[in-house]
C-alpha cells in the first residue's frame, strides 16, 4: 500500500469509556469481520484476553476501508493497555502510530486516565480526533464534555464526533475523520529496514510473535534480521497482519504494521521499543528512547507448604518466559524458608502474577509486604539498592536513605475533595496543584511511592465512593527520615513483616500493626507478645492472651468419624498458616497487617 493511503492510530480512553466497544464497531462497520461472525469474534478475543490475563498488551487490527472519496485505505489500529502500571508500554505503542482517537464517555467527562493517556499521545506528536461516546444514554451531555476537553486538555473539541459505539451512530463519521484528520505515515522504501518492535507475546504454535511497525525499508519472509539492542540475528519465517485473525503476507513496507515470527523461544529475547534491521548493511541509527521497563515494586513469594518450593520455581520460570518486566531471584527467610523475591511494574502486575500462580499452578502463597526500591547511602560512600527491608544494613553505618516519589493526578467531584486532600496529606503528600473543571477538582500531589503501593487506591475509592480517578508517574528519588521497623511475635523477629517507614509515622504504624496482628493471629495455649521495634527499641506492644482450645472436647462420647473430620478440618485450617517459633501466623496476616484504616 502506498503511504498516502495508510492511517495508523490508537484509541486513548479512561477505563470503561468504551474503547473496546468502539474498536469492535469500527471492525464491524468496515466488514473486516462479517456480522454473523461478530459475536463469536468478540467472545474469542475475550477468551484470549482472559487466558493471557493482563499481560495482553497490544491488540492490533488492520482494517480495509473504502472512503466516501472512493479511495481504498488501510487503517491500522493498535490497542494500548489502560492501566498505570503499563505506562511505559503505552508510550512505546504510541510511537508506532501517528494519531489517536480520544474517546470520552459523554455521560462522565474527562478522567485521570483520559489525561494520562492523552498526554502520552500529545508527547508522541499525535494528531487527535476527539470522540464523545455513549450519546444514546439520557445522561449524555456533549456540550459540557466538549468544553471540558478544551479546558482541561487544551485541544480543540469543536468538531468532536458524537458517537454511540452501542448503536453504531457516528461510526461512519469516525472512519471519515480518521482519513481526513489524521496524517499518513512517512517512510523510505529504498532505505535499509528499520522496524520498531512494538510488542511481543508467546503463541503455543508459532513461538514468539513480534508486533512491528515498519519505518523504512521492507520486511520480507525468509530474510535475516538483527535486533539492535542485543545484536541478535534471526531468520524471519513468517510475516503477516492481523485482521484481526492472523493472515500471512509476503512483505510489509514503510508505514505498515504487522507481525513476524522467527523461531524465537522466549518473550524475554524481544524487547519492546527495540529496532529491527537487516543483518548486513542495516540502518546505522536505532530508533531513540529504547529502555526496558523496570520493576518498581518488590515482594517475597513463599509457598505456604514448603514442599511446593520446586513447583513454585517452575511456575515462576514459566510466567517469566512470557513477561520480561517481571523479575525474580531466590530468597531465603529465617521464618518462611525458601521462596522468591520478585519485582513488578506495579501493584496490579503483582496481583495478576500472584493470582496466576495460585490459580493456574495451584500453589498457595504467602506474599510479604510490598516494598519499593530504596537508595541507601553508606557512610563509606557506597550506595545500596534496597529491595527488601529485611536486608537493611546496620543503621550506624548508613549516612542517609532516599526513596522514590511520584506525581499523582486525581480527579474527583468537589464534594469529596476534602477527604482526598486529607488522604494525600496522611500519606506524606505535598500538594502541587489544584484546579477545577466544572464541578470536578483536579489535584496534583507529590507523594512517596511507598505510601501508595499498598492500599492507596483502595482507600481513594472508598473515601470517594468510587468517583475519583487516579494516575501517577515516577519522578525521582529524594532523601527522607526513613527507618526499618521490625515486628516480633513471641519475641521472634518475623522478617517478612519488616517495613521501611517514615520516622514520624513509625509509632502510629507500629501500633496499628500490632493491633491488627492481635486480631489476625489465633490464640494459642500460651500468651503471645506482639511488638514493633526500631533497632532494639520497642515502640508498640500488644499481648494476645492464652486460650485452651480442644476442638474434640465437644464430641464427648461421640463417634470416631466425626471426631476425625473435625481434626482434618483443623489440619486444613492449619495449612494456611506458617509457624514462627511456636506461633502459627495465618497467611492473610502478612498483607492485612500492613493495610492502614
Ligand atoms: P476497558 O476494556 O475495561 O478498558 O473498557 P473500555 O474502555 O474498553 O470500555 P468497553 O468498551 O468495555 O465499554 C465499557 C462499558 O460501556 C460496556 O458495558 C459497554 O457495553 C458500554 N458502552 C460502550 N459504548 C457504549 C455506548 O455508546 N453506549 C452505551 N449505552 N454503552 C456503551
Amino acid at each position: 500500500t502506498d503511504l498516502a493511503h495508510i492511517r495508523n492510530f490508537s484509541i486513548v480512553a479512561h477505563i470503561d469509556h468504551g474503547k473496546s466497544t468502539l474498536a469492535d464497531r469500527l471492525i464491524q462497520e468496515t466488514g473486516t469481520v462479517k456480522d454473523r461472525d461478530m459475536k463469536e469474534q468478540l467472545l474469542d478475543s475475550m477468551d484470549i484476553e482472559r487466558e493471557r490475563g493482563i499481560t495482553i498488551k497490544a491488540n492490533t487490527v488492520r482494517i480495509d476501508y473504502t472512503a466516501d472519496n472512493g479511495e481504498q485505505y488501510v487503517l491500522n489500529l493498535i490497542d494500548t493497555p489502560g492501566h498505570v502500571d503499563f505506562a511505559y508500554e503505552v508510550s512505546r505503542s504510541m510511537r508506532a502510530v501517528e494519531g489517536s482517537l480520544l474517546v470520552v464517555d459523554s455521560t462522565q467527562g474527562v478522567e485521570a486516565q483520559t489525561l494520562a493517556n492523552v498526554y502520552q499521545a500529545i508527547e508522541a506528536d499525535h494528531d487527535i480526533v476527539p470522540v464523545l461516546n455513549k450519546i444514546d444514554l439520557p445522561a449524555s451531555d456533549c456540550d459540557r464534555v466538549a468544553e471540558q476537553i478544551e479546558d482541561v486538555i487544551g485541544i480543540d473539541a469543536s468538531e468532536a464526533i458524537q458517537v454511540s459505539a452501542k448503536t453504531g451512530q457516528g461510526i461512519h463519521e469516525t472512519l471519515e475523520s480518521i482519513i481526513t484528520h489524521l496524517p499518513a505515515p512517512q517512510g523510505n522504501l529504498d532505505a535499509p529496514l528499520k522496524a520498531m518492535l512494538v510488542d511481543s507475546w508467546y503463541d503455543a504454535y508459532l513461538g514468539v510473535i513480534v508486533l512491528v511497525r515498519i519505518m523504512d525499508g521492507t520486511l520480507k519472509k525468509g530474510m535475516r534480521v538483527k535486533f539492535m539492542s542485543n545484536n541478535t540475528l534471526h531468520h524471519v519465517d513468517r510475516v503477516g497482519v492481523f485482521r484481526p485473525e492472523m493472515e500471512m503476507v509476503d512483505s510489509l513496507g514503510p508505514g505498515e504494521i504487522g507481525f513476524l515470527t522467527a523461531s524465537i523461544k522466549q518473550v524475554r529475547d524481544t524487547r519492546v521499543g527495540d529496532t529491527i534491521t537487516n543483518d548486513r548493511n542495516g540502518t546505522e541509527v536505532a530508533l531513540d528512547g529504547f529502555k526496558p521497563a523496570q520493576p518498581v515494586v518488590f515482594c517475597g513469594l513463599f509457598p505456604v507448604d514448603s514442599s511446593e518450593f520446586e513447583d513454585l520455581r517452575d511456575a515462576i520460570d514459566k510466567l517469566a518466559l512470557n513477561d520480561a518486566s517481571f523479575s525474580f531471584e531466590m530468597e531465603t527467610s529465617a521464618a518462611l524458608g525458601f521462596g522468591f523475591r520478585c519485582g513488578f511494574l506495579g501493584l496490579l502486575h503483582l496481583e495478576v502474577i500472584r493470582d496466576r500462580i495460585e490459580r493456574e499452578y495451584d500453589i498457595e502463597l504467602i506474599t510479604t509486604a510490598p516494598s519499593v526500591i530504596y537508595h541507601v547511602y553508606m557512610k563509606d560512600g557506597e550506595m545500596i539498592e534496597l529491595h527488601n527491608p529485611a536486608d537493611m544494613p546496620d543503621p550506624s553505618k548508613v549516612d542517609h536513605i532516599e526513596e522514590p516519589r511520584i506525581k499523582a493526578t486525581i480527579l474527583v467531584p468537589d464534594e469529596y475533595l476534602g477527604d482526598v486532600l486529607k488522604l494525600c496529606q496522611d500519606r506524606r503528600g505535598i500538594q502541587q496543584d489544584l484546579t477545577y473543571a466544572g464541578s470536578r477538582a483536579m489535584v496534583v500531589y507529590d507523594l512517596p511511592l511507598n505510601e501508595i503501593v499498598f492500599d492507596f487506591y483502595d482507600r481513594l475509592k472508598s473515601v470517594t465512593k468510587g468517583y475519583a480517578s487516579f494516575d501517577y508517574q515516577m519522578t525521582g528519588y529524594t532523601e527522607d527520615a526513613l527507618v526499618k521497623m521490625s515486628v516480633l511475635v513471641n519475641d521472634e523477629p518475623v522478617d517478612a513483616l519488616s517495613t521501611m517507614v517514615h520516622r514520624d509515622r513509625a509509632e502510629m504504624r507500629g501500633r496499628a500493626m500490632c493491633e491488627k496482628l492481635k486480631d489476625l493471629i489465633p490464640r494459642h495455649m500460651f500468651k503471645i507478645p506482639i511488638q514493633a521495634a526500631i533497632g532494639g527499641k520497642v515502640i508498640a506492644r500488644e499481648t494476645l492472651s492464652a486460650l485452651r482450645k480442644d476442638v474434640t472436647a465437644k464430641c464427648y462420647g461421640g463417634d470416631a468419624t466425626r471426631k476425625r473430620k473435625l481434626l482434618d478440618k483443623q489440619k486444613a485450617g492449619k495449612k494456611k498458616m506458617r509457624q514462627f517459633g511456636k506461633v502459627d501466623i495465618p497467611q492473610e496476616a502478612f498483607i492485612s497487617a500492613l493495610k492502614m484504616d
